[in-house]
């Protein structure tokens, strides 16, 4: 049984899982701004706007983005990760706005210049993934960008989320976002070697 399959035999209770373990030990804990993200950030001359960060979990791109001047509101459906993800915050001295949220039924209000979601869509049921595109799109204003991490069809190992190839990606979006480009990549955690992943980004209508 590989590690994936023995933390997550099935997708798991989010908010038991992150009352029971420390960020650090999971597999998507990455201290460090998500390197695919980075280099589109800079790719598109990106510097400052809002962002909305879904599934923040450990919350540690939240806070990177924070760091590098991006007015930061971040959700995850389990309370204790947002409780622990605020703390860090606090403790770096940084403002970002954290709130419980299922994205599926959510409560945010408002337009964000970005969206990043790193490893949420992936794990969220195929009979969701439409009311996601739908109120994902509904959260960017026109011409903003949806940046989306997600395993790939790559990724051999056995357990774990969901996992797509680039044409799925442009089916789920594609009504409702200009597929801007989808790169194969690496889900830098604390798995090794790291598991194969899509970097998209997609630009709403
Ligand atoms: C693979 S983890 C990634 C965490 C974080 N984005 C990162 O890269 O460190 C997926 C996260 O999505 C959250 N999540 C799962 N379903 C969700 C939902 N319906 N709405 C919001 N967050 C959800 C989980 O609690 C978990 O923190």
């Amino acid at each position: 049984m590989n590690e994936l399959q023995r933390q997550f035999p099935d997708l798991p209770d989010w908010e038991k899982l992150y009352q029971q373990q420390q960020v650090e030990s999971m597999p998507w804990y990455n201290p460090i701004l998500d390197t695919d993200l980075e280099q589109a950030l800079k790719k598109l001359k990106l510097e400052r706007g809002t962002i909305l960060d879904i599934g923040t979990g450990p919350g540690t791109q939240a806070i990177a983005l924070a760091q590098r001047g991006f007015r930061v509101t971040a959700t995850d459906i389990s309370e204790t990760a947002i409780a622990k993800a605020k703390n860090q915050a606090q403790a770096k001295g940084l403002n970002i706005f954290f709130q419980t949220d299922d994205i599926l039924d959510t409560r945010i209000e408002g337009k964000f210049d970005f969206v990043f979601d790193r490893g949420c869509f992936h794990v969220l049921p195929p009979e969701r993934r439409q009311t996601y595109v739908d109120t994902v799109h509904g959260l960017i204003v026109t011409q903003g960008y949806l940046f989306l991490k997600c395993f790939s069809h790559l990724e051999t190992r056995e357990g774990g989320p969901y996992r797509f190839t680039p044409e799925q990606i442009r089916e789920v979006f594609g009504d409702r976002f200009q597929v801007i480009s989808i790169e194969e990549t690496a889900y830098q955690g604390t798995l090794d070697p790291p598991p194969k992943a899509l970097f998209c980004i997609l630009q709403k209508y």
